[in-house]
Parts: structure tokens; sequence; C-alpha cells
């Protein structure tokens, strides 16, 4: 394989949810290009129906106190991703709004440039998203997605075993 094609796999072979992250902060210039690829992915329509919430250590205190895992809290960067439905395109023949489904691929653009940068990231659902909407001053008519905890994992990404369906499970040739 092309030693090109070969580090881009690696990096998804590398990805893993990291919920214990080192005291160290997260580079500005790392910063930057991660939020680059927020602004950069696709949606359904170009509508790019999404807002992104930075939340840095100092302006936690409160939202710390919604997070289930001890490790989240010391991400020295939380995202909180917004969908704005009003915003988003709409399929006709059944009337699915695709606001979730944009904003889900733009965290996973940021996710794999995170991996590729030594970050480890954390996608967190399990939430209370209305008292997190109230703590970050969310407006009613956005949605929150989910938090992305971001920091460098306190254990190194190796590439490791994944504990995950067979693809004859799952892919399906021509019809289901
Ligand atoms: C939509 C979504 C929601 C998730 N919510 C949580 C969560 O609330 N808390 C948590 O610890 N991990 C959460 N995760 C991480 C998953 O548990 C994890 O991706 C899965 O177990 C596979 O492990 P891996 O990411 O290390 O490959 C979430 C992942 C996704 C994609």
């Amino acid at each position: 394989m092309d030693e090109k094609l070969k580090i881009f796999y690696a990096l998804y072979e590398r990805r893993k949810s990291i919920r214990e992250f080192s005291d160290k902060d997260i580079e500005k210039d790392k910063l930057e290009r991660l939020l680059e690829t927020l602004r950069r992915a696709q949606s359904a329509a170009n509508r790019q129906p999404w807002h992104f919430i930075i939340i840095e250590m100092d302006d936690r205190k409160n939202l710390n106190d919604c997070l289930t895992k001890e490790g989240f809290k010391n991400a020295p960067i939380i995202i909180a991703a917004c969908a704005e439905p009003q915003k988003a395109w709409i399929r006709k023949a059944d009337v699915v709004n695709y606001a979730w489904v944009d904003v889900t691929i733009a965290i996973t653009e940021m996710i794999g440039a995170a991996t590729a940068e030594g970050l480890g990231t954390c996608w967190i659902a399990a939430i209370d998203p209305a008292r997190v909407k109230d703590i970050l001053g969310i407006p009613s008519y956005i949605e929150i997605v989910a938090l992305i905890a971001i920091g460098h994992p306190l254990n190194p990404l190796l590439k490791e075993e994944k504990n995950r369906k067979p693809l004859e499970e799952i892919i399906h040739y021509g019809k289901w």
C-alpha cells in the first residue's frame, strides 16, 4: 500500500474514545486547525446548520458538574456541538430534518483531525441537554447534539483491536 494511504488508515486504527486526559493544554494552532475542519465540513445542501461552543477550563465550573465521568472534567477543552434545525435541509419525501446528521459529520471530521494531531477525544451524549443548554445560555431553538471532550490523552494512542461486528453481519451486497 502507498505510504500516504497507510498513514491515512493508521489514523482510524488509532482513534478511540479517550476518557482520561493529561493536564497539558491544547496548542493554539492545533485548536485552530480543528475548528477549521468544523467550518469546512460537508452538509446537506451546504446549509451548515451548526454552532460550536468552545469551553475552556476557566469557564467550566458549572458544566463540569453535568459530566458523568471524572476524566472528562480534566479535558482542557469541551466543545458543545449544536444544531439549528430551522436552518437545515429537509428531505421532501419524508420530512426528515438533516441538522443532526450535518452536525455529526462535522464532529466526526474534527475527531479525525484531532487524532492526527495526537489528541484524544470522547463524544459525550449522556448529558441532560436542558441543563447543559441552560448553563451555556443556548437559545431554545438550538439543539445540543453532543459535548466533545478534547485533550492530550493520559495514555498514548496505540493501534488496538476493537470490539466490532464482523463484516458479514453488517454489509449486504445487492439487497438486504
Ligand atoms: C453518538 C455517540 C455517543 C457517545 N456517548 C458517550 C458518552 O456519553 N459517554 C462515554 O463515555 N462515551 C460515549 N461515546 C463513546 C462510545 O462509547 C465509543 O465510541 C464506543 O464504545 C466505541 O469505542 P471507541 O470510540 O473507543 O472505538 C459515544 C459515542 C458516540 C458515537
